[in-house]
């Protein structure tokens, strides 16, 4: 451990699971307290608890982030816990694979409610909290499809254009306060949000083997490449920082076309 992040209070949405759950068990690591907010419970209790055994602080948080009232709780609870609240990370999110023509109104509004308008409501109530701090940090989880499309995925897509523009308005609005805000955007990252949506496929290895021919790395990421990047952005590694993304994604975005011929050599885990 380096403690990066002594001293500091994190609040992570969508800790239960995948690339929250691995910021929530590196921040922790680096010194941080950390809430972890999530809707499931059982996995959320466990990995809070596992924290604790290891010598960090943690506390599991049960909360729809969905919703106004529990996202503030959440909140209120975090800086009552741990006396403050320096760092927001808003990872929950989920994924929808229909054509546009078939998603429902009630789908279309609850996808955005989990991907984009969490961010609002934890910004909204976080911010007086970080405010009080000489430097705080936000950091959004977005996706490559902030940049560029995906097929039967307009929901999702749509949302994470606009996971990267709330991130810039954070950042422009909040910038003299201290506040540094940043959007990770991952590529294929190998948790349980790809596996659900791969198993969509009629073979789920063979979609992901060639959905990896199209990425000059040909290897999924690991939820622990995308924290190491979210810390990153949740410490002075990147003072001066403020109101851009991150890509890591494997070359993806890179190029417009790509063949694989062999994988690069896997990245290390935590
Ligand atoms: N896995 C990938 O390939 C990939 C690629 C690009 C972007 N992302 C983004 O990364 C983020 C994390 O995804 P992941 O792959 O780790 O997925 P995951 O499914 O492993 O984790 C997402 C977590 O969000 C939680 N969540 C969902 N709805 C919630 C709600 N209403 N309230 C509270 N928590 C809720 C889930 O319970 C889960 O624990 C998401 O925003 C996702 O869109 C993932």
């Amino acid at each position: 451990m380096s403690g990066r992040l002594q001293n500091q209070v994190a609040w992570i949405s969508g800790a239960a699971s995948g690339m929250g759950e691995a910021t929530a068990c590196l921040f922790a690591r680096e010194g941080a307290a950390v809430a972890l907010i999530d809707i499931q419970a059982e996995n959320g209790r466990r990995i809070a608890e596992q924290i604790r055994t290891g010598g960090g602080r943690a506390s599991f948080i049960e909360c729809d982030v969905t919703r106004e009232a529990p996202v503030r709780s959440s909140i209120e609870q975090t800086v009552e816990q741990f006396g403050g609240l320096q760092i927001l990370v808003n990872c929950a999110g989920i994924v929808q694979v229909k054509l546009l023509h078939e998603v429902t109104e009630e789908e279309w509004d609850y996808l955005m409610a989990v991907n984009v308008k969490s961010i609002f409501f934890s910004a909204k109530h976080g911010i007086a909290h970080l405010r009080q701090n000489r430097r705080s940090y936000v950091v959004n989880v977005g996706s490559i499809g902030s940049f560029i499309g995906q097929s039967s995925t307009p929901a999702y897509i749509t949302s994470k254009g606009a996971v990267l523009q709330l991130s810039r308005s954070i950042a422009l609005d909040y910038a003299a306060d201290g506040v540094r805000c940043n959007c990770v955007c991952p590529g294929i990252t190998d948790t349980p949000l790809l596996r659900e949506h791969l198993n969509k496929s009629p073979d789920p290895e063979a979609t992901l083997e060639q959905r990896l021919r199209r990425v000059p790395m040909g290897i999924p990421l690991t939820p622990h490449d995308i924290a190491k990047a979210i810390l990153y952005l949740s410490c002075e590694d990147s003072a001066g920082v403020t109101g851009t993304s991150l890509v890591v994604d494997g070359g993806y975005i890179a190029a417009a076309e790509w063949e694989t011929t062999h994988p690069a050599p896997r990245t290390e885990g935590p």
